[in-house]
């Protein structure tokens, strides 16, 4: 048990500067406590607080982190109106027994001068980055950065972010981090619908239409599991369950894919992973499922 204490009730403390950051990591370390760390950018729901259960779960201490980070989104993208609500962020955290929550400003963690960014490779240019093209070098970058201020154990991801679980992992990999990338299962609302913090964003009719995302992720499933491996007749399916949700909605890729490499696949196998973009009105979401996996109960 920590210094702080595993599952209380209490708020967790508030860390604002990355050296004070650093020295409450290394204390834990020195005290024999294994670290876990859960990136994110706020809005918490329950799918961020399942990546903190499980850090509770495998880890001593748990430290959160909150920084919405400008170098991740594109120009017109929602960076200025990106939901901030710490308040009940920190309500929410307080069940879980968190020890800390780094909370950075911006020129904590870009000050003036900083020139170095990470360029992941050919994984960060499918999919999300043909129209995201610097997204996944500010997620690289970032995620170093918080592996420096945070020299955690663990690190806890969710599988609905699947391509950049790819990122974090090839980058660990290639850059040498000695960090355990933990993936978490994807929390759906009990209709389907994955959680994201843009879901905020929808209207009604909207939130309709992005029903139909996780709808066609199902279907695919359940063609494959039915025996069906030709990709292009399980996309084809799934395309036509989007396009009878009509609307706003705008298919942006739906593919099969290896889990590995994200390169398209012309045959279905175990390990084929579905993935799926849309734009639904100005609100960018996206979902994704492994076609052998079974579709589970949801959580919440
Ligand atoms: P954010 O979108 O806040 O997500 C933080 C973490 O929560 C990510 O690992 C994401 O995959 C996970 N998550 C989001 N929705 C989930 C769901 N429905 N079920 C399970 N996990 C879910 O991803 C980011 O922030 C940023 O890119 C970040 C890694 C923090 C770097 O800035």
């Amino acid at each position: 048990m920590s210094a702080f204490g595993n599952h209380t009730s209490e708020k967790p403390r508030i860390i604002r500067s990355s050296d004070q950051m650093r020295n409450f990591v290394r204390n834990q370390q020195a005290d024999g406590n294994r670290v876990g760390v859960v990136p994110t950018m706020g809005a918490l729901h329950a799918g961020h607080l399942s990546l903190v259960q499980a850090s509770t779960d495998q880890c001593d201490c748990t430290v959160v982190t909150i920084f919405i980070n400008p170098t991740q989104f594109g120009p017109g993208e929602d960076f200025q109106k990106y939901p901030r609500t710490l308040e009940s962020d920190l309500g929410a955290l307080s069940h879980y027994g968190v020890s800390a929550l780094f909370v950075p400003e911006v020129e904590v963690m870009y000050p003036p001068g900083h020139a170095t960014s990470i360029d992941v490779g050919q994984v960060s240019r499918l999919c999300e980055g043909v129209r995201r093209t610097t997204h996944f070098q500010g997620v690289a970058t970032v995620v170093m950065k918080l592996f420096q201020i945070i020299p955690a154990n663990c690190a806890f991801f969710g599988q609905k972010d699947y391509q950049q679980t790819l990122v974090i992992r090839r980058m660990v990999e290639d850059l040498n981090v000695p960090v355990q990338i933990v993936v978490c299962p994807i929390v759906r609302e009990s209709d389907g619908l994955a959680l994201s913090s843009r879901n905020v964003y929808l209207s009604a009719d909207q939130r309709r239409q992005a029903l139909s995302l996780s709808r066609a992720l199902r279907h695919g499933r359940d063609l494959f599991a039915g025996g069906e491996l030709d990709a292009k007749k399980i996309v084809s399916t799934m395309r036509r369950v989007i396009d009878e949700a009509s609307g706003d909605i705008m298919p942006d890729y739906l593919i099969l894919a290896d889990p590995l490499t994200l390169e398209e696949s012309a045959e279905a196998n175990q390990e084929t992973i579905a993935l799926v973009a849309a734009q639904v009105g100005a609100t960018r979401l996206i979902d994704n499922h492994v076609l052998s996996h079974p579709w589970l109960e949801p959580l919440v």
